[in-house]
């Protein structure tokens, strides 16, 4: 799948953001290896540290599936759903995607104009790993 393909899935996957207090929508689309892609949308709560990322909400289904390995995922973002800047992935995401993904996984953003390509090592260099 090309990567302008994927953050447009990205962008319909935003839509769905509940982002009721930061009203910062986000939107991931996550390419598995199997060539199906999983959707990721912030998820916030009212207890603000319960709200789950874009990111997360991506593996996290595309794990429930029953998929493991992956090729890349593209992410968007921005106030009022406007996506302007680029959205870099936060730490924790960096993390979660650390836990299935190798150094060469890529990591597509949008600022609405241009793509950006990251590796997660670019983005997550000596990250912290238990294998
Ligand atoms: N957010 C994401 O969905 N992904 C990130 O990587 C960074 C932050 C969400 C969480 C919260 O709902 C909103 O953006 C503002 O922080």
């Amino acid at each position: 799948m090309r990567k302008e393909e994927l953050i447009g899935n990205a962008m319909t996957a935003m839509k769905n953001a509940y982002a009721p207090y930061s009203k910062f929508t986000v939107g991931a689309a996550l390419l598995g290896a199997s060539g199906k892609v999983y959707f990721g949308c912030n998820v916030e709560n009212a207890s603000y540290g319960a709200t789950t990322c874009a990111e997360r909400t991506a593996f996290c289904s595309a794990v429930a599936h029953g998929e493991k390995d992956f090729c890349s995922i593209a992410i968007v973002g921005g106030k009022g759903g406007r996506v302007e800047k680029y959205c870099p992935p936060c730490g924790i995401c960096r993390q979660i995607i650390s836990e299935f993904c190798k150094k060469d996984f890529k990591i597509y953003l949008y600022n609405g104009v241009e793509i950006k390509t990251y590796t997660l090592e670019e983005l997550l260099p000596e990250s912290f790993d238990l294998r």
